[in-house]
């Protein structure tokens, strides 16, 4: 007999900052304000990858409106938690976004430096509207001056893994929100 390892197994030790049902609960509301501020216009959504892959897969599709999906992706965290400062696009959008309504989508905005980067590069493309939904705020640790229209939940300084956040990019499929303790770094 073969035993499928849950993910729940990988979730032992780990405190959970916010359940799967919590997450839930709150991307439905962030669909119903972005579906009501988009008045019957369509959306472009733009994910930042691989963190906010999960958040774009729900939010998507809690979204009433004709909606197409882009990516992107930039360097930034490399494989630990601190930020090398730098950030570096890796890959550029496959399709136009002049003249649409665009939404970038993001995991976390901590200090700022990849929304405000991404922000001042997808302007360029003159876009109808460019609006930042950001599924969890650090603004403790904001070195940007730079807010999210739409943001999940606003955090304290704590580094975060599951529901497509990583650390050395493990975690990403844990279904909640969970804690990295200082014992559970491996
Ligand atoms: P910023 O440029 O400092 O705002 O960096 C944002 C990026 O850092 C996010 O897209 C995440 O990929 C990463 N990041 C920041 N905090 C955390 C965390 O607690 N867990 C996992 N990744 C994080
Ligand atoms: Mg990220």
């Amino acid at each position: 007999m073969t035993t499928v390892a849950e993910p729940e197994d990988q979730q032992q030790g780990l405190q959970v900052l916010y359940t799967r049902q919590q997450i839930a609960g709150r991307v439905a509301e962030l669909g119903e304000e972005i579906t009501r501020d988009l008045n019957g216009e369509p959306l472009i959504m733009i994910g930042v990858l691989k963190g906010a892959a999960v958040f774009l897969a729900d939010l998507a599709r809690a979204v009433q409106a004709d909606t197409t999906f882009d990516f992107i992706a930039v360097s930034s965290y490399g494989k630990g938690q601190r930020s090398s400062g730098a950030v570096k696009l890796i890959k550029d959008l496959d399709h136009p976004i002049e003249g649409k309504n665009v939404l970038i989508v993001e995991d976390i905005l901590d200090t700022g430096i990849t929304l405000t980067y991404l922000r001042k590069i997808l302007q360029q493309h003159h876009p109808k509207s460019l609006r930042i939904a950001a599924l969890l705020d650090k603004p403790a640790r904001r070195m940007e001056k730079i807010e999210a229209d739409y943001v999940g939940f606003s955090i304290p300084n704590l580094f975060v893994i599951g529901y497509g956040m990583d650390y050395a990019e493990r975690y990403r499929n844990l279904p909640d929100i969970c804690l990295m303790t200082p014992e559970h770094p491996e």
